[in-house]
């Protein structure tokens, strides 16, 4: 049997201290499966102190991650810090330059420095592995870089946020307001106390960025994303979504057109009976449509310290199995030299059907008004309904809601600005945009 691969585990959190627990448990069914045993020889954390309800001894304390990446007894680095600059982001680096391999479930760190730190670990002969920074548990790096090499892809989506999930369906389920529901989920721990970050989208953002890369071969591009988070959601947005035989859920999508890629992450309505519309509380889902293979969709835990730690280990077990010096796969499917630039579609082009919900004042002629100026902009209607108002007294104000046929977003827009331009409109509209599953 070959000698023990030997981890240094940066970060000792939620993810790093399942990792630690599941590989010093399950040493002897790993060594059997992987062909050599993986020994975690060196750990770095900031309070040396706290119990972590695993056995530390036999493992290399290193009061500075740096310090172990740089000079500690080990073939991988587990970065399982966080971030996107910072110490995660140097002791990658340092790894990757003496020539270890990485494994990371850095999204952020990705995001913003993905190519150059691929480049660097090809140059380097090593590999550098991330299964765990998008979707958590789900194998979508893998299906992407590796199972569906050939395929041309078209689009990738996919709930890919926990905490926004988690809102949505509590919204729905339980007829609360958007910010009841975020209390809720910062109680029982599935929002962070400064939320921001996830129900802005920012994180989808994230992890959208990665897959683009992997999908279409080209720049990671996460400042070109367009976005739109889940705070101005309402239940009545919710209420009439299921009238119309949807739910609402943030995606994140990623679609080659004519023009361009586009990258978007925004609150969608998915028909109620698709799959993915399903998917409820803190589970994610990725579908990826391809010329070959036609529709996967792939759904599962995105996040927690086991379903997390079972990527990293994975990754760790591929890089157990293979040979010293063996780069069987790019880092990012493509080599970091032949990624090609990202080129970014138009939003205003973006085409799809789109929801539109108006409150406006309870007067004769609004209807036929916002009937004409969705006709003025060729866009042609599969529905259009008034009722009373749930946050305005019935007398004075109506609620328009208007389900579009395929038009364009700048089609959208023009008649919405229309709108705005009349002296009915009470409040500001919204607009969700809707997106349909091709096969499930
Ligand atoms: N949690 C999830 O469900 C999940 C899911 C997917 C991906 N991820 C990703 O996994 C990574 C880790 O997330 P997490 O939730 O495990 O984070 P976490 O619970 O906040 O843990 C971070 C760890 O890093 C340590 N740390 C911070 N600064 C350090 C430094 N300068 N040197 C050494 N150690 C340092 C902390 O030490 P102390 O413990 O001493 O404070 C802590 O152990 C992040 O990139 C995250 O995005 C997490």
């Amino acid at each position: 049997m070959a000698g023990a691969l030997k981890i240094g585990i940066a970060g000792l959190g939620t993810v790093g201290s399942s990792l630690a627990r599941i590989i010093t448990g399950r040493a002897n069914e790993l060594s059997v499966t992987c062909g050599r045993a993986i020994e975690i020889t060196a750990i770095s954390a900031r309070d040396r102190s706290r119990d972590r309800g695993i056995d530390l001894s036999g493992m290399a304390w290193f009061e500075s991650a740096e310090e172990m990446a740089a000079r500690a007894d080990i073939d991988v680095l587990v970065e399982l810090i966080g971030g996107a600059e910072g110490p995660a982001e140097r002791v990658v680096r340092a790894a990757l330059d003496r020539g270890l391999h990485v494994v990371t479930a850095n999204k952020a760190l990705l995001a913003r420095h993905g190519v150059e730190l691929a480049a660097l670990a090809e140059k380097k002969g090593v590999l550098l592995n991330f299964e765990a920074a998008v979707a958590g548990g789900i194998p979508v790096i893998k299906a992407l870089r590796e199972s569906l090499t050939g395929n041309r892809i078209s689009r990738v989506y996919g709930i890919m946020n926990g905490t926004c999930n988690y809102i949505l369906t509590r919204m729905e389920k339980e007829g609360l307001s958007f910010q009841d529901c975020l209390t809720e989920a910062q109680r029982l721990g599935y929002a962070e106390a400064d939320p921001t970050f996830d129900i802005e989208g920012n994180d989808t953002a994230h992890k959208l960025a990665i897959l683009t890369t992997l999908a279409f071969g080209t720049q990671i591009a996460a400042d070109e994303i367009y976005l739109e988070g889940i705070s101005n959601i309402s239940i009545e947005d919710i209420e009439a979504a299921a009238d119309l035989g949807y739910r609402i859920k943030l995606l994140g999508v990623a679609q080659q057109t004519d023009s361009g890629i586009e990258q978007r992450v925004h609150p969608t309505m998915v028909p109620r009976d698709s799959v993915i519309a399903q998917v409820d509380g803190v589970t994610n889902a990725v579908a990826i449509e391809s010329d070959i293979l036609g529709e996967l969709l792939m759904v599962g835990p995105g996040a927690g310290g086991d379903a997390t730690a079972s990527a990293v280990l994975g990754d760790i077990a591929d890089i157990a199995k293979s040979r010293p010096g063996e780069q069987r796969v790019p880092v990012l499917g493509t080599p970091a030299a032949a990624l090609e630039p990202y080129r970014r579609a138009r939003m205003r082009s973006h085409e799809g059907g789109y929801f539109i919900r108006l409150t406006v004042a309870d007067r004769t002629g609004v209807f036929a008004s916002v009937a004409t100026r969705m006709a003025e902009n060729s866009i042609s209607l599969e529905s259009i309904v008034q009722r009373a108002s749930s946050t305005a007294p019935a007398t004075e104000a109506k609620t328009i809601i208007l389900v579009t046929h395929a038009t364009t977003e700048a089609s959208v827009r023009n008649a919405v600005a229309a709108i705005k331009a009349e002296d009915y409109l009470v409040g500001e509209p919204q607009v969700i945009r809707i997106e349909r599953p091709k096969a499930f």
